[in-house]
């Protein structure tokens, strides 16, 4: 399954929600660093040694791969591993520009992803309609819509949400995968998640968004990630235990499908078709 990670705009902490997500999700999973502004997971993350992540494996190989119809037997196979104990496939060296040239990728990579038989964490990044990774959200189990518990962060939350509505509609699993969380202090966190419905329920197009939940505004937690280290206070910081709490909230809403007995990683014609009954791939007009 595929579980998107997303904002509308600004940078309000997709990627360390991603990150933290992925370190607590039980099972088999890979972060997938698929932010077409720009790549910067081997700047934060380590080996388990404590050394700066390789240039290869990375996204680009994986679309090179998927391209040439020459693909290996895991997704693992792009990953490193990581001292956060999270493997990743980082888009190293990618800008905007290269991102738009394996553009045409993502329809097979989101269907392998989707068929892998682990979790695939995804950092959309900004999933505005010009998104090149919107594929991935197309064919994503849950895209979750994370935002600021501000007025503003609230307000753009609801807008992405009526507009994604639209655009995912049903999803690639006949059902919509959108949700929403909010980035707030735990100590607010009731509150803050009571103003998220109130913004939902405002306006038709939101008002059956399912809310899942929040991320604890952790700025120490967030530092402790940054050096890498495993520490018993940054298990134990509001970080990671509300970002366990979601996933809990989001297995329950849309649990993981029992591990596959078929192979992992489909071939290029394996990977095409959808199951049947279910739209096709170009699900919302982002793929082709
Ligand atoms: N849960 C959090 N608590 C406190 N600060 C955070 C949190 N998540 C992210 N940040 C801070 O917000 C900034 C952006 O984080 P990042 O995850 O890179 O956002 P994005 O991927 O949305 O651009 C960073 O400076 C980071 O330290
Ligand atoms: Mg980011």
């Amino acid at each position: 399954m595929i579980v998107t990670v997303c904002a509308d705009k600004g940078s309000p902490g997709v990627s360390w929600t991603a990150t933290a997500l992925g370190m607590m999700w039980p099972g088999e999973r890979v972060l997938l660093e698929a932010d077409p502004s720009g790549g910067d997971a081997a700047l934060r993350m380590r080996t388990p040694e404590g050394h700066l992540l390789a240039r290869h494996p990375a996204l680009r190989a994986l679309a090179v791969d998927v391209r040439s119809g020459s693909l290996p037997t895991s997704l693992l196979n792009y990953a490193h591993q990581t001292s956060l104990g999270i493997p990743v496939i980082p888009a190293t060296d990618m800008r905007t520009e290269d991102f738009a040239l394996i553009a045409r990728q993502w329809p097979a990579v989101a269907a392998a992803a989707d068929k892998w038989s682990g979790a695939v964490i995804a950092d959309l990044g900004r999933l505005q309609e010009d998104n090149s990774a919107g594929p991935i959200a197309a064919a994503s189990t849950i895209v979750l819509l994370i935002a600021r518990a501000t007025p503003e962060g609230l307000y753009h939350l609801r807008e992405r949400a009526s507009a994604l509505t639209a655009r995912l509609g049903q999803g690639l699993h006949g059902r919509s995968p959108l949700t929403v969380a909010v980035i707030c202090p735990a100590r607010e966190h009731s509150a803050r998640l009571r103003d998220v419905q109130v913004q939902l329920t405002a306006e038709a197009t939101t008002s059956n968004i399912p809310v899942a939940g929040w991320i604890a505004e952790d700025e120490r937690s967030v530092q402790a990630l940054r050096t890498g280290q495993l520490t018993k206070k940054l298990a134990g910081g509001d970080l990671l235990k509300s970002a366990r709490e979601l996933i809990h909230s989001l297995t329950a809403w849309r649990p993981p499908a029992e591990a596959r007995q078929s192979p992992p990683w489909p071939g290029p014609a394996a990977a095409a078709p959808s199951p049947p009954g279910a739209p096709p791939m170009n699900v919302g007009g982002w793929s082709q």
